[in-house]
């Protein structure tokens, strides 16, 4: 080995020892012809010192010319910082006097300085990701990602689980998002598609009697990106045999009751349960924010005598009429506000954002407040448990956009303008029982609301072909703050009850053979009742370290335009290498 300690290893017991430390130059401090340096790696930082006396004139020029981000490798003494110890670092008690010196490495001046403190922009970030991934507080991040995976792993072993890798070059797996194709050069004009998640493999793994599987794995989707979803990302995947929708939910409770205690010392309790039509009545969302309560509230029925033309017509044309109380808010959101919001309302959908203010004097101000009569306003007061000081917000259309709305305006509301939540909250939710199947108004079909492999509820299964919308399944996601950590569900194994779901799906007979072959014919073989899950390891990542974004805890992370700006893919690639895959590019050639 290089050297004999970390630079965040040594403390006071190590005072007079000799020591070899390897690391990077975070910065050069000349005291009047001593020279210090804090040396940094992986584990810290530790302050090596130049006195002239002790290192010799020789080693002190180098030292002096020494600039931010050479590697250098040093033998000194540990010496006591007495009175000059400093609290805030782990080896704040010490220093090391240099006697000996090697540059094994210098570094050009970086185009920002490797320090939490300096304030440089994402895209110059991950241009040099490498420079960007040397942050002390990056390095803590990716370090816990490893611990989480350990303890992951550890869980699942413990639980009976094995760790089972799946393809990567395979058939097309349908999420729901686009496919990432990849060119067969020796089946010229065929594709495989990269995995949208291992949901075929694992199922097969049970039909071929693995019973409890495990991995954590890679899975890509072609999807507009946001915060919290990437290209590529890593699913913590599981699947189990001779099971319920509550055996794994246990399983999977188990495990995050495990990586929360190990990791934060924090005992996550019992997990509530929610169904999705409650949610959607409640919270507008499949995802509730539980850190804070303004519940949605159903006017439906009131509407039509509220006097307003906007809300009773709503209703009068099939829609809905629900309201938000942002309790104490009127004088948080000033006018100009309301205008934002009104904006970010239609947004979602919204044709408008009817809003009441109630003052600190009783009086009720704002377009709806005008328009509603006296009996109607009494009515109002007494469902939403208004009390001067509030603020009310009206969403008044379909359902679906109701929900989208007053959905999206509530988590704005409570996360963002009113600061309602705060740090180290753990609010998570078991979301269950989402309809099997979703309208699609501009395809005009239904679309799996989970995945085509979920399993209705049994009782339901005869609505299947006459009132298709209201089939539940068998489905379950972990919701933690608002944000969807993991999903599954019960998986259909009896082939006549997935032929029925194709049907219901529009996917012909045919198509199914020819898309899924492999596993409806899997299903005549003896397929055990299975179901699983997976989480966005991810997403777990970011979430328990409380961070805003996903590429915070990938080291090689993508943009939101899917590049990584700083390898440049995708790029263009070679005439030949095209013609070796039979592809013809109708792309404009780059200017
Ligand atoms: P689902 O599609 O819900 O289910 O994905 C499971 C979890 O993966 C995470 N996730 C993502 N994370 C980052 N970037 C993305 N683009 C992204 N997409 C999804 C989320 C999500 O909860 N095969 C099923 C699981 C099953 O039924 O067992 C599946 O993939 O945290
Ligand atoms: P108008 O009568 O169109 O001037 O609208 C009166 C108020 O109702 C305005 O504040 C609009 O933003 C709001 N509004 C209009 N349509 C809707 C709707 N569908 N749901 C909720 N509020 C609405």
């Amino acid at each position: 080995m290089k050297r004999t300690h970390t630079c965040g290893q040594l403390r006071a017991d190590h005072i007079d020892n000799t020591v070899t430390l390897c690391g990077w130059v975070q910065n050069q401090r000349d005291h009047g012809g001593v020279i210090f340096i804090d040396l940094r790696d992986r584990e810290g930082l530790t302050q090596i010192t130049f006195d002239p006396d002790i290192c010799g004139a020789d080693i002190h020029a180098i030292a002096d010319r020494m600039r931010s981000e050479w590697v250098i490798q040093i033998t000194g003494a540990v010496r006591s910082r007495g009175d000059n110890a400093n609290k805030k670092m782990a080896t704040g008690a010490i220093e090391v006097y240099v006697t000996s010196l090697e540059v094994l490495n210098k570094s050009e001046t970086p185009p920002f300085e490797v320090d939490e403190h300096s304030k440089v922009g994402e895209e110059i970030r991950l241009k040099h990701r490498f420079l960007d991934l040397r942050r002390p507080s990056v390095q803590r991040q990716t370090i816990t990602r490893h611990k989480i995976t350990k303890i992951v792993r550890d869980y699942f072993d413990d639980e009976g689980f094995l760790d089972i890798e799946t393809p990567i070059l395979c058939k097309s797996t349908p999420e729901g998002a686009r496919d990432y194709l990849v060119p067969s050069r020796v089946h010229p004009g065929e594709f495989y598609a990269l995995p949208q998640s291992p949901q075929l493999f694992k199922q097969l793994l049970m039909m071929a009697g693995y019973d409890r599987y495990m991995q954590i794995a890679k899975c890509f989707r072609d999807e507009d990106l946001r915060a919290d979803r990437q290209p590529e990302f890593t699913q913590i995947d599981i699947e189990m045999s001779f099971v319920d929708m509550d055996d794994v939910m246990q399983t999977a409770e188990g495990m995050v009751r495990k990586v929360w205690k190990d990791l934060l010392n924090v005992e996550v309790g019992e997990i509530p349960h929610m169904d999705y039509a409650t949610a959607m009545l409640l919270y507008g969302s499949d995802k509730p924010d539980l850190r804070f309560d303004m519940k949605i509230v159903e006017l439906t029925d009131w509407a039509p005598t509220s006097g307003f033309v906007v809300f009773a017509g709503a209703v009068e044309n099939g829609g809905v009429c629900r309201a938000l109380n942002a309790k104490g808010a009127a004088k948080d959101i000033s006018r100009r506000q309301l205008d934002a919001l009104t904006e970010f309302a239609k947004d979602f959908g919204a044709k408008g954002l009817a809003w009441i203010k109630i003052g600190d004097n009783g009086e009720w101000q704002g377009p709806a407040a005008k328009n509603i009569t006296e009996e109607a306003r009494i009515a109002l007061g007494e469902r939403m448990g208004v009390e001067n000081g509030d603020l009310l917000f009206f969403g008044a259309d379909t359902e679906k956009t109701v929900c989208n709305v007053l959905g999206n305006l509530r988590v704005e509301l409570g996360v963002n303008r009113l600061g309602l939540t705060k740090s180290g909250q753990w609010e998570f939710l078991w979301l269950h029982s989402a309809p099997m199947f979703e309208y699609d108004e501009d395809e005009r079909r239904y679309n799996s609301v989970h995945h085509p492999f979920t399993a209705p509820y049994p009782e339901e299964l005869e609505k299947m072909e006459t009132d298709p919308a209201n089939v539940r399944s068998l489905s379950y996601d972990m919701v933690l703050n608002g944000v969807e950590m993991g999903g599954g569900s019960i998986r259909i194994h009896q082939p006549d009850v997935q032929a029925r779901v194709f049907k219901a799906l529009g996917i012909s007979d045919e198509e199914a053979e020819e898309k899924f072959g492999f596993l409806l014919d899997a299903l005549k073989y003896g397929a055990p009742p299975h179901g699983g899950l997976a989480f966005g390891l991810d997403r777990l990542v970011m979430l328990i370290l409380e961070l805003d974004s996903i590429r915070d805890i990938i080291a090689f992370p993508k943009t939101q335009k899917a590049r990584d700006l700083m390898s440049d893919a995708p790029n263009l690639v070679d005439e030949k290498q095209l013609k070796e895959l039979s592809i013809i590019s109708s792309a404009p050639p780059r200017s």
